[in-house]
């Protein structure tokens, strides 16, 4: 493994150094529901919403809210459009990761500068809430990148949404605050060209690698790096697949996935116990672990706050770097195919992205793997 802990002092002298999320955008089969399952499993609220009764004819779009997360699930009402078409190619997945910017006609004009293709070229919206400007690019397979400049915008999403009224909380509140990374897979040998594409187009350094070696087990391997804004705020793992004895896990993705695609969210919480307490009470399956690992923590992580046994129960992991440690688990796919997942993360000073943890979840994504019998 190599790290390279960026030490450049935060630019703001560029359209992309102070970036932050905006929204991920989900194509889904059936948006409606959709929103009902991260409402009741994640503790979501409905916001706003956008469909034929707002004036859009061919589809319908949820926007869902929790602290400074925001999703919008969208699905195609035609059959013979786009969203269709992703939703047949990839299943439910991700289809725009947004970026909040503070200029989106320079961040798009850089971005071009840099190699990216355009899907959107600049655009100003508007309704009686304020001005927003959108421009959107291509990444990895079919994702998007769209560039959200909102400053001052009061409504409640964008423009030819309409707010909704709050709703009584449909679940267990989990206390999910903020994306802290998002996951590409990748084809194979395709990591380093995403890698510099996120270098030349978002201005973005390389936070961390990891190869075969550090990430791998008996059956499945993987090599990974991180891309980030200089803040740290965006931070974009890339995985590409390695090769091991049977078939690896990024390999199922992209096999299921039909491409390159997000493989998974990190969501950051500041308790991360209250917060697994009140998503396993509201449904949300996560992976195993085996109890083996617990019996080892203590001398791998050093000192943590937290009772070793609380750990044990719940199946958090831990991992320290010399900045501190995390707390993280991964739950199970969210749809059928065996494609997009979250990672509920709490960071105690730590910039890991879990590296000492991948052979244990490994072990447990590979019994999952089994019983689907894709291994
Ligand atoms: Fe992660």
């Amino acid at each position: 493994m190599s790290i390279t802990h960026s030490s450049q002092a935060p630019d703001s002298s560029t359209p992309l150094s102070t970036i932050d999320w905006d929204h991920i955008e989900f194509y889904v089969g059936n948006a409606k529901q959709a929103s009902q399952f991260y409402q009741c499993t994640f503790g979501f609220e409905q916001i706003a919403y956008a469909g034929p009764e707002t004036g859009l004819h061919d589809r319908a779009s949820y926007v869902l809210e929790q602290h400074d997360i925001r999703f919008v699930l969208t699905s195609s009402l035609r059959g013979d459009d786009a969203i269709a078409e992703h939703v047949k190619q990839h299943g439910d997945g991700v289809r725009d990761v947004a970026i909040r910017v503070r200029d989106a006609r320079s961040a798009w004009e850089m971005a071009i500068r840099g190699g990216a293709r355009s899907v959107l070229e600049p655009v100003e919206r508007q309704d009686e809430n304020g001005r927003v400007v959108l421009a959107t690019i291509a990444t990895y397979g079919d994702t998007v990148h769209t560039f959200v400049e909102r400053d001052g915008y009061g409504g409640a999403f964008l423009p030819g949404y309409v707010e909704l009224a709050k709703s009584a909380p449909r679940a267990a509140k989990p206390h999910l605050l903020a994306i802290d990374h998002c996951v590409g897979n990748v084809g194979w040998g395709e990591m380093d060209a995403w890698g510099s594409f996120y270098e030349k187009v978002f201005g973005f350094s390389q936070l961390v690698s990891f190869d075969d070696k550090d990430i791998s087990t008996e059956f499945t391997a993987l090599k990974s790096k991180v891309m980030s804004d200089a803040r740290h705020r965006v931070k974009f793992p890339i995985n590409e697949p390695a090769h091991g004895k049977k078939k690896s896990q990024i390999e199922e993705y992209l096999d299921f996935y039909r491409g390159a695609g997000v493989q998974h969210l990190a969501i950051r919480t500041d308790d991360i116990v209250a917060t697994i307490d009140a998503l396993r009470d509201n449904g949300v399956e996560f992976l195993d672990t085996p109890d083996a690992y617990y019996e080892d923590l203590q001398n791998r992580v050093g000192e943590i706050d937290e009772d070793i046994e609380v750990l044990r129960n719940r199946k958090i992991l831990v991992d320290r770097d010399d900045l501190g440690y995390m707390l993280q688990i991964f739950t199970k796919p969210l749809q059928d195919r065996p494609t997009v997942f979250f990672e509920i993360i709490q960071r105690k000073g730590s910039l890991s992205f879990g590296k000492g943890n991948f052979k244990a979840l490994f072990v447990s994504i590979e019994k999952e793997q089994e019983k689907r019998g894709t291994l």
